[in-house]
């Protein structure tokens, strides 16, 4: 299609779009038809989506199932789109290697899935792929200060994981604009991603406090795949 041209003109490589200083909308997949999700990739692909973000649930971690490698390597060859693999499972370890080879470009753990976070972010390297830590609602921004120096990525999460459409948690503001001080003090260059209750009132609010990567389940996909490309528009209007 012509928007399609367009988007893929502005955003010509998967790696192209994981670089530079503009504002990325990574839709994720938690709120879509999981019995169309080649399809719904394809729509997202089309309405100008920049990454894919995969919600990955262990059922002990957090208290919800997804998918596994298998459903990621599946869905791989629809788009050109980075996959953004968020880890919500502990122990982590041993689910890193299948994701990698399943096809994810950036893979996030979470800082309280284990005890050994950095050799983890090690692993996620050691396999050529982009890596990312979130923390929960309740964890500290300075437990990433001994991490800065292995992470492409921090995930703040602004909702507890385990569910989408849950309501964004207002104090975790004060922790984005933290993070975001912790990251130019580094000199690296991190994205800093927020994930949970985000929609087209509150992003503004969320891009000023340093986000430059913004999921949104809910918000992308309410009224159906007609509707993706105007509700990503207005997230990255707002
Ligand atoms: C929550 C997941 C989120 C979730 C966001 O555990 O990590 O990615 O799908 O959904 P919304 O945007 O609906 O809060
Ligand atoms: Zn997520």
């Amino acid at each position: 299609s012509r928007r399609r041209g367009l988007v893929q003109g502005l955003i010509s490589k998967r790696e192209a779009s994981m670089t530079g200083p503009m504002i990325r909308i990574a839709p994720s997949l938690l709120s879509a038809d999981f019995a169309k999700l080649g399809s719904e990739i394809r729509a997202l692909d089309e309405s100008g989506a920049d990454w894919i973000h995969i919600d990955i649930m262990d059922g002990h971690f957090v208290p919800n199932i997804t998918i596994g490698p298998g459903v990621v390597r599946a869905l791989r060859p629809v788009t050109n789109l980075p996959f953004d693999v968020h880890l919500m499972a502990a122990p982590v370890d041993n689910l890193i290697p299948r994701f990698a080879e399943a096809g994810a470009d950036l893979i996030t753990i979470h800082q309280e899935a284990g005890p050994h976070l950095h050799r983890s972010l090690q692993l996620i390297k050691s396999l050529g792929k982009k890596a990312g830590v979130s923390i929960n609602p309740s964890t500290s921004a300075e437990t990433l200060r001994f991490v800065m120096d292995s992470v492409d990525l921090i995930l703040v999460m602004t909702v507890n994981p385990g569910f989408g459409g849950q309501s964004f948690i207002e104090n975790q503001i004060e922790k984005i604009r933290t993070v975001k001080k912790m990251i130019v003090a580094s000199e690296r260059p991190i994205h800093l991603e927020v994930d949970g209750g985000v929609n087209r009132k509150n992003v503004a609010q969320i891009t000023e406090a340093g986000a430059d990567v913004i999921v949104a389940g809910t918000a992308t996909f309410r009224g159906g795949p007609d509707c993706y490309w105007d509700n990503i528009c207005q997230l990255r209007g707002a």
